[in-house]
């Protein structure tokens, strides 16, 4: 029972930034997000058949070529844990996965890596899940991940746990810019980084309101094909996050010096007429939401800023390779959304 599935990352257009529910990863407020068309992670996972709490039956995890056995590799298993439950089974797996990501840049590296595993594992342990309940599994892996299962421009609903997935949304066309500034690891990671800002930042809860509004002004914009609205929203989206962040105590700062400059250079771009906003996740590095038609003149002019990357709008996770799983023919991961058909 083996099964292997490509996803992408995607870029928070409309941030999710803290959990109401940490248990069963319900966020604090919904996300809209543009899934990319680079950066794939691919994933295989292969159920071995050995169970127990013997050393050697125990779940293996290894990326980009390399055996995992820190934290990551503990996040895996509850993971498969999660997929053991739904499928009955106490079999363990091994995992490969190669993630052309820049793993914990603050692009998103989990997003396309448990959207990627939750298609693969889900599928290797003899599950056939809808598109919604991949993208209510992957949740429980990573937030961003169940935004990666559709794929496209996707909204990500806050609610209960069958009502918190990702589903796509009619938007115009639209591409994006990345502007890697530095590809090593954040200092702090998101979910820590969510806890402190809760736990100490004033301007949460104000972030919690502002953010449900948004949300709505977003999917009004993206269903009225208003490009410019849309990028307006996304960069004072942005900023509201990283306002909100570095309201905690102690302080956690994402941007550096350079990001920023990217923020000033894309306001140039836009005073020449050039249509391009910027956002940043968590971490320093910048993407710039922009018209296709201009993505090749917002890369040239912020070329001098970073490794500059463009990329189109993307597609979902799919698995790609499934044998001895009883899953039917790989292909695109089932289009199936329950109650909207
Ligand atoms: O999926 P996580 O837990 O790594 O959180 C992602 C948070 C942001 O990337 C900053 C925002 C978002 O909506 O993707």
């Amino acid at each position: 029972m083996t099964a292997t599935a490509v996803a992408h990352p995607n870029i928070a257009l409309v941030k999710y930034w803290g959990k109401a529910d940490a248990s069963l990863a319900l966020p604090a407020t919904g996300s809209v997000s543009m899934g990319l068309d680079v950066f794939p992670t691919t994933t295989t996972v292969t159920v071995d058949g050995g169970s127990g709490d013997g050393l050697e039956a125990r779940d293996a995890f290894t990326l980009n070529g390399r055996v995992v056995e820190d934290g990551a590799l503990v996040r895996v298993r509850e993971f498969l844990d999660l997929v053991r439950d739904l499928a009955g089974s106490d079999a363990h797996a091994s995992v490969v996965s190669e993630n052309t990501v820049p793993t914990g840049a603050g692009l998103a590296s989990s997003a396309s890596g448990f959207a990627a595993l939750a298609a693969a594992a889900s599928s290797a342990y003899g599950l056939d899940l809808s598109t919604r309940d991949l993208s209510r599994l992957a949740r429980r892996g990573s937030g961003s991940a169940t935004r990666s299962i559709p794929g496209g421009v996707a909204v990500w609903h806050a609610g209960d746990d069958q009502g918190s997935y990702a589903e796509p949304i009619p938007a115009p066309p639209m591409a994006m810019v990345v502007v890697t500034i530095d590809a090593g690891p954040k200092p702090i990671g998101s979910r820590e980084a969510m806890r402190r800002t809760i736990a100490t930042s004033p301007f949460y809860p104000a972030w919690v309101t502002s953010t449900t509004e948004t949300v709505g002004d977003m999917l009004d914009a993206c269903a009225a094909g208003d490009f410019t609205r849309i990028g307006e929203i996304t960069e004072s989206n942005a900023l509201r996050m990283h306002a909100t962040i570095e309201g905690a105590f102690p302080p956690i700062r994402y941007l550096n010096a350079r990001s920023v400059a990217v923020f000033d250079a894309v306001a140039e771009l836009r005073a020449a007429g050039v249509e391009a906003y910027a956002t940043a996740d968590a971490g320093p590095n910048v993407v710039v939401l922009t018209k296709p038609e201009d993505r090749g003149a917002v890369a040239s002019a912020l070329a001098g800023f970073g490794d500059v990357i463009e990329s189109g709008t993307g597609p979902g996770a799919r698995l790609v390779r499934s044998e001895g799983t009883g899953t039917p023919d790989p292909g695109v991961v089932p289009d199936r959304q329950e109650g909207a058909e």
